[in-house]
């Protein structure tokens, strides 16, 4: 089967970015040279998806739509959802039950980054070969700011723990879920967790329980980053930064994806320029044809 569909998560309060996030979205702020929501949605286009959800705050999804409209000038087609109160990255995915329609489904965490050689054959692989839900997984020196896997002693998985105090392993749940198109109704046994949140560990573990969880561990060729504290977004941005300038090429260049994979033609291309105005962004794709 064929994972076609995508549900951007953009959002929540980003309480730990205040006060920026007092008065904007936290995938609207910048990491580098674009906004964070950038990366992404190059993450799942690189991968080949086409049709998506973005589910954002009431009065932010404005800005969303400033920048991305319907997809079109990308070649592909978003539409937008607001989640009014945040109570849990399931509660959000549930929000797109029409959309998901009983359809496979990606799930990527709107301020996750990744990067690096073989990222596009990863997801492409995994898009195309899909047939039981799949973690991303890797390994990290502090996972106890996440969902950590336990492993049994022959390795396989038995359990994920929400940010443990005590972590058993130090491989981690990254933000990018892929899910079969029964999501919504094992959403629906979920239980609030002790933050009052409903917990997508909670939904890994039903499907884990069930022996229906693979796995991939992206190794260490690729770079994962969460940019959810102001230290990681001036991180994150100088990495970006530092590779971009030093390699010429962007990362998260959402346009040149959209080239790249066909999904739009070089007129669209040209108008896409036009559409950055004169800025160093501009600049950039005018060198790509
Ligand atoms: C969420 C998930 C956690 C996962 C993490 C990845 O954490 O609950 O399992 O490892 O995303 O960034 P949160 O963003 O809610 O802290």
């Amino acid at each position: 089967m064929q994972v076609k569909k995508a549900i951007i998560l953009a959002g929540g309060y980003g309480t730990r970015l205040s006060p920026m996030t007092l008065i904007t979205n936290k995938h609207l702020l910048p990491i580098y040279n674009k906004p964070m929501i950038y990366y992404p949605l190059s993450t799942c286009m690189l991968g080949g998806i086409k049709n998506y959800l973005l589910i954002s705050n009431d009065k932010q999804i404005y800005f969303f739509k400033k920048l991305f409209g319907d997809g079109s000038r990308l070649g592909i087609k978003i539409s937008y959802k607001v989640q009014k109160s945040p109570l849990g990255l399931p509660q959000a995915i549930s929000l797109g039950n029409k959309f998901i329609n009983n359809e496979p489904v990606c799930i990527n965490l709107g301020d996750h980054i990744l990067f690096g050689s073989g990222l596009s054959d990863i997801l492409t692989r995994s898009f195309s070969n899909f047939y039981n839900s799949k973690i991303f997984i890797q390994k990290t020196k502090k996972p106890s700011s996440y969902g950590v896997i336990n492993f049994t002693k022959s390795g396989s998985p038995i359990k994920i723990v929400e940010k443990p105090k005590k972590p058993k392993s130090n491989f981690i749940v990254t933000g990018l879920y892929l899910y079969t198109g029964d999501v919504i109704n094992k959403i629906k046994k979920l239980k609030k967790s002790n933050r009052n949140e409903y917990e997508i560990t909670d939904l890994n573990n039903i499907y884990l329980k069930e022996k229906k969880l693979d796995y991939e561990d992206l190794g260490r060729g690729i770079a994962w980053f969460d940019a959810g504290e102001p230290e990681r977004i001036l991180e994150i941005s100088n990495f970006i930064s530092l590779i971009e300038n030093k390699q010429g090429q962007m990362i998260g260049c959402i346009e040149e994806i959209a080239l790249r994979n066909k999904f739009i033609t070089k007129r669209q291309f040209l108008d896409n320029i036009k559409f950055y105005r004169n800025s160093s962004y501009a600049d950039y794709l005018k060198t790509l044809i």
